[in-house]
């Protein structure tokens, strides 16, 4: 049943012309002829994007300018006892006989409860767009846009716009604006991030360094940073406006390049010009896809094969490109998506877009992990939640109860070894496997009258809309704990290291998979599994045991049942409230119909009518969350990588696809999934 996963791949390898993935890809460039109200156009580096409006830049629409180093503190409460982030105690719950500190929202010390949850939370670092000087300018612009050409580029090594403008306009009056807005404190701040509104709750300040260069010094509280613009030939930056923190570049020229560097220090970090920023940025994109995994759709004759492609390399662009779109959740990370936001780059063998954040997200938050984990009277290392870049995780009663994120180092590191099974693999991940599994292995509670480990109470599961005094044994949290305790014990016998005993036990004696009226439930024990609309919404997670997950090795754990699989997908599809899933449910459907030999039902939930990407390619939330809500791109890429590359196990070059797309379909680069 297992084979060589190079064997698999040699047998699907067709190689895909450079020629060819240019045609391919350029025929997706993206056109708009209006700004989006709800998304922007970017351009950006992985560590920073700029979003941009129909002008090219900011004008009409202040999509934001975000980083992964912009920050900021709203000061803290004043309520007498909850004045310091050391005031918050968090609640405590009793835990199999013992009384556990969780992370949870506690109403005696709500004002310092919400403060941690909304802080520190990322900044929109500026607004840049056109400043019409004379007031016919803007509808003439606005209905003869070809009067004004912009271009606008991101610099793939540092965190700068360059900007080139030819319009006779600009010598009449069109001039381009720097605004600086506030932060506020909702949940999500989409499309637009911040007020430029609130002006006395901050303050800016401009120097003019020489004749053709000006910094802009922002103080945001804590928070300070700075907006360096660099221009050729004649020009100006004047300001602020009263009353507000709008500056405006003017120039007599009728073409005019800028640069506009923006940075936590003072000093200019870098020397670099429009063309140089150009030319970088060209060389990364031709770069990052003539190199990496490819799907050619393009001679597949079924319509929705266009459709599909189209999904497949916006989404490469939109995921490569930032994910800095906007503010969901104070712009925390929420590890348990980690998984979904980078393991495509993996799959789609750009492993140093991976190892930009993996495994070095799970090293920094090594010691915070591993704090909290002693903290509740566990081994080894309990990952956060909702996460700020000091590992803090945000109070919340999800945030504290969610566990599925524990096993995601070992997918990554297991994927990682089949590209490159070697021992500095081995090395870098062993330290963090090994604090993951022992924390895995103390949490699963020994429960001596049924004679198995359980996992909870309390907990959430992957769906979070249970209630977690009565949740035990979820699916596939129980399959995730078995798959991640197998890999921490082969991660270690790579290395010819004992296992500890523990783990095995561990995995070998965990409760089994609760199954009701023939199919795999929510959790052991639920009420009315396939009775009630209010157990069949929120993430079908039991399709992921054999969607995202791999069955076990036959010597790690019984497979899952075949006859309880197919009946389980049957009873998803018939009954589950899919008008309201969003995100990454789609795709793990869709994995899930592949490995039961259903292509075609995994094509069609990639299509699916709620599972929408905009005209630029950006993830429609949906009835839950907020536009664009990137698990949508990121999880589809990992489906198709699946489609493209097999699995372990599959049928050798056939069955991944619709079968009459096979003859057709051209990848190459991919490694089978797990
Ligand atoms: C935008 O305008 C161009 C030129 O007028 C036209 O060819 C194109 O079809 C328009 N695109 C959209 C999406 O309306
Ligand atoms: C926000 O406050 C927290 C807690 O005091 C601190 O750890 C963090 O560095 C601060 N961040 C910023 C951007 O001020
Ligand atoms: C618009 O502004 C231009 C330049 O300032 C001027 O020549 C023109 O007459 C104005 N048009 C209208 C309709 O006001
Ligand atoms: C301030 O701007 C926000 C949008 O950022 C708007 O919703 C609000 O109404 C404005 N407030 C005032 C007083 O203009
Ligand atoms: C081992 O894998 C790493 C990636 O983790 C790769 O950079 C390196 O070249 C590999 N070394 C050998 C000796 O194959
Ligand atoms: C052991 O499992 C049974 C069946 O799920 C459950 O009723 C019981 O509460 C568990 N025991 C403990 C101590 O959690
Ligand atoms: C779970 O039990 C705790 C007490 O142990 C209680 O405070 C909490 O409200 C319960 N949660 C729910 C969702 O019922
Ligand atoms: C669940 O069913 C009840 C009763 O039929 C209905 O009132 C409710 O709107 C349904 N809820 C959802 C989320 O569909």
């Amino acid at each position: 049943m297992f084979i060589l996963p190079l064997l698999v791949l040699s047998a699907l390898a067709e190689a895909v012309s450079v020629g060819q993935r240019r045609r391919v890809v350029r025929s997706f460039n993206v056109h708009r002829n209006k700004s989006s109200d709800t998304t922007p156009l970017q351009v950006g580096n992985g560590n920073f994007a700029f979003g941009a409006d129909v002008t090219g830049l900011q004008t009409f629409k202040p999509y934001a300018i975000m980083s992964t180093w912009g920050w900021h503190n709203f000061s803290l409460p004043t309520t007498p006892g909850q004045t310091s982030v050391d005031d918050y105690r968090g609640m405590q719950l009793w835990t199999h006989g013992r009384l556990v500190t969780y992370e949870m929202q506690n109403p005696a010390e709500n004002d310092i409860t919400n403060w941690l949850r909304e802080n520190p939370h990322r900044l929109n670092l500026a607004s840049v767009g056109f400043a019409f000087g004379c007031p016919n300018l803007s509808s003439s612009f606005v209905y003869h846009g070809s009067t004004v050409k912009v271009e606008t580029w991101a610099d793939p090594g540092s965190d700068t716009i360059a900007v080139n403008v030819h319009s006779k306009l600009l010598k009449r009056g069109l001039g381009i604006f720097f605004d600086f807005p506030s932060p506020d404190n909702e949940k999500f701040n989409a499309p637009f991030v911040g007020h430029f509104n609130l002006t006395s709750r901050h303050s800016t300040a401009l120097e003019r360094l020489s004749s053709n260069t000006a910094r802009i010094q922002h103080i945001l509280d804590e928070t300070t940073y700075y907006t360096h613009v660099a221009w050729d030939g004649p020009g100006r930056i004047e300001g602020p406006t009263e009353g507000t923190h709008r500056y405006t570049f003017a120039t007599s020229q009728s073409n005019v390049q800028l640069v506009i560097i923006f940075s936590p220090t003072p000093n200019l970090p870098t020397s670099t010009t429009y063309a140089r920023v150009v030319s970088a940025s060209c060389k990364w994109w031709e770069a990052f896809w003539s190199s990496g995994a490819f799907i050619d759709l393009s001679a597949v004759q079924d319509p929705r094969a266009r459709d599909l492609q189209r999904r497949i390399i916006l989404s490469q662009y939109l995921v490569a490109e930032s994910g800095l779109v906007n503010n969901g959740w104070h712009g925390k990370f929420h590890l348990e998506m980690t998984l979904w936001h980078t393991l495509p780059f993996a799959r789609w063998n750009h492993f140093p877009l991976l190892w930009r954040s993996q495994p070095a997200m799970h090293r920094q938050f090594l010691p915070s992990s591993v704090a909290r984990a002693r903290k509740q009277g566990y081994r080894g290392a309990c990952w956060g939640k909702m996460t700020d870049p000091s590992g803090r995780s945000a109070p919340g009663d999800i945030n504290a109860l969610l566990i599925w994120q524990q096993p995601h180092p070992m997918y990554f590191a297991e994927t990682e070894y089949r590209s490159f099974p070697n021992a500095s693999t081995l090395a870098r991940w062993d330290d963090i496997l090994t604090a993951t599994a022992d924390f895995m292995a103390s949490y699963a509670f020994w429960n001596a009258s049924t004679g198995v480990y359980d996992l909870g109470p309390p907990m959430y599961p992957v769906s979070e809309n249970t209630d977690p005094n009565a949740t035990v044994n979820p699916t596939f949290e129980l399959a995730y704990w078995r798959f991640g305790l197998d890999v921490a014990a082969r991660w270690k016998t790579r290395q010819g290291k004992p296992v500890p005993a523990e783990w095995l036990a561990v995995r070998d004696r965990l409760a089994p998979l609760p199954v009701v009226d023939g199919t795999y439930a929510v959790y052991e024990g639920i009420p009315d599994m396939w009775t009630s609309n209010a157990t069949t919404n929120d993430h079908p997670a039991m399709a992921g045991i054999f969607g995202l997950l791999p069955p076990p090795p036959p010597a790690s754990g019984p497979p899952p049942d075949g006859a309880v699989l197919r009946k389980t997908a049957a009873k998803i599809r018939e009954l589950w409230a899919l008008e309201d899933s969003y995100g990454w449910d789609f795709a793990m459907l869709a994995m899930n119909s592949l490995r039961l030999g259903d292509p075609e039902q995994a094509v069609e939930y990639l299509l699916h009518p709620i599972f929408q990407f905009d005209d630029a390619g950006y993830p429609v939330g949906g009835s839950r969350v907020p536009t664009p809500y990137f698990p949508n791109s990121a999880s589809l890429l990992i489906a198709t990588a699946m489609m493209a590359g097999g699995w372990d196990g599959s049928p050798g070059k056939t069955g991944h696809w619709p079968s009459e797309w096979e003859k057709d379909v051209r990848v190459e680069g991919f490694m089978p999934a797990l």
